[in-house]
């Protein structure tokens, strides 16, 4: 049977390139979007879902929608997220909830309504799937101030990787954070340099591909990706 992968944030940039690459890769693709009428026609291997990391219930329905239409699921890759350029000093209580919310409360949700089917196929056979978080090497250090606030999301996101990581030891459902420094899409759009030099989208989806078809066997818990050269990544 076919597998199946959930990605969130489908719509651009990361999102919308690891959505493509698994989708000429054989799998079925079901996209949370938040606004899925943008994403065309439905089809056999591509179903867009509503999904707003604001709003608990989209998720809900969407990983419902998932197994209703596919039957299983294999991956699910968490990559919906905001940035903030505030400081530490700067940040302002619903700035730092709302980063929290999309790039860390949400994920946890939607890896716990997806974790039975990560688990085990309808029937009960048991098939570890695996997880995939879109964090930062601001996840693992930060390199400026203007970093700091997205940074605590990226650093907690880390915390939830790890703490899925453990939840799958025994039913062997593995997770691995990817940690990129600046890729071309509309979030470093401003704040990086030369697009052409970053690290393209469809580098993460490559790497996206490889981590979701690996089996148990081989367990990651992180890749840093720099699209150049720094004194640790
Ligand atoms: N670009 C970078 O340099 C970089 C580096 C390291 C890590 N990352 C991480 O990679 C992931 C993808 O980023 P990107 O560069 O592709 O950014 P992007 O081009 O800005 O796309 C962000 C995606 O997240 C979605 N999103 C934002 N708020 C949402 C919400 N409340 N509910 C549901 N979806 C929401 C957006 O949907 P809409 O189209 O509806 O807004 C869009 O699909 C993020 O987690 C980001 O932190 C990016």
């Amino acid at each position: 049977m076919t597998r199946t992968v959930m990605i969130s944030g489908a719509s651009r940039g990361i999102g919308a390139a690891i959505a493509a690459r698994m989708q000429a890769a054989g799998w079925n693709v079901s996209l949370g979007l938040r606004q899925p009428e943008t994403a065309g026609p439905d089809t056999a291997q591509r179903l867009a879902c509503r999904y707003d990391a604001l709003d608990p219930a989209s998720e809900h329905d969407w990983t419902q929608a998932t197994i209703a239409r596919f039957g299983r699921l294999d991956g699910l890759v968490l990559n919906a997220g905001i940035h903030s350029r505030a400081t530490v000093l700067e940040a302002a209580d619903d700035e730092f909830d709302r980063l929290m919310a999309v790039n860390v409360k949400s994920p946890m949700r939607l890896a716990q309504l997806a974790w039975p089917h990560l688990e085990a196929l309808p029937d009960g056979k048991r098939h570890p799937g695996r997880v995939v978080l879109m964090s930062s090497l601001s996840g693992k250090r930060v390199k400026s101030a203007g970093s700091g606030l997205y940074g605590i999301s990226k650093f907690a996101l880390m915390g939830l990787a790890q703490g899925l990581r453990q939840c799958g030891r025994d039913s062997r459902v593995r997770t691995t954070a990817i940690c990129p420094s600046f890729v071309a899409t509309d979030m470093a759009a401003g704040i990086a340099g030369d697009t052409a030099e970053l690290t393209q989208p469809e580098d993460i989806a490559a790497i996206v591909e490889t981590v979701l078809g690996l089996p148990p066997t081989a367990s990651i818990s992180d890749i840093p990706v720099h699209w150049s050269v720094e004194d640790c990544y």
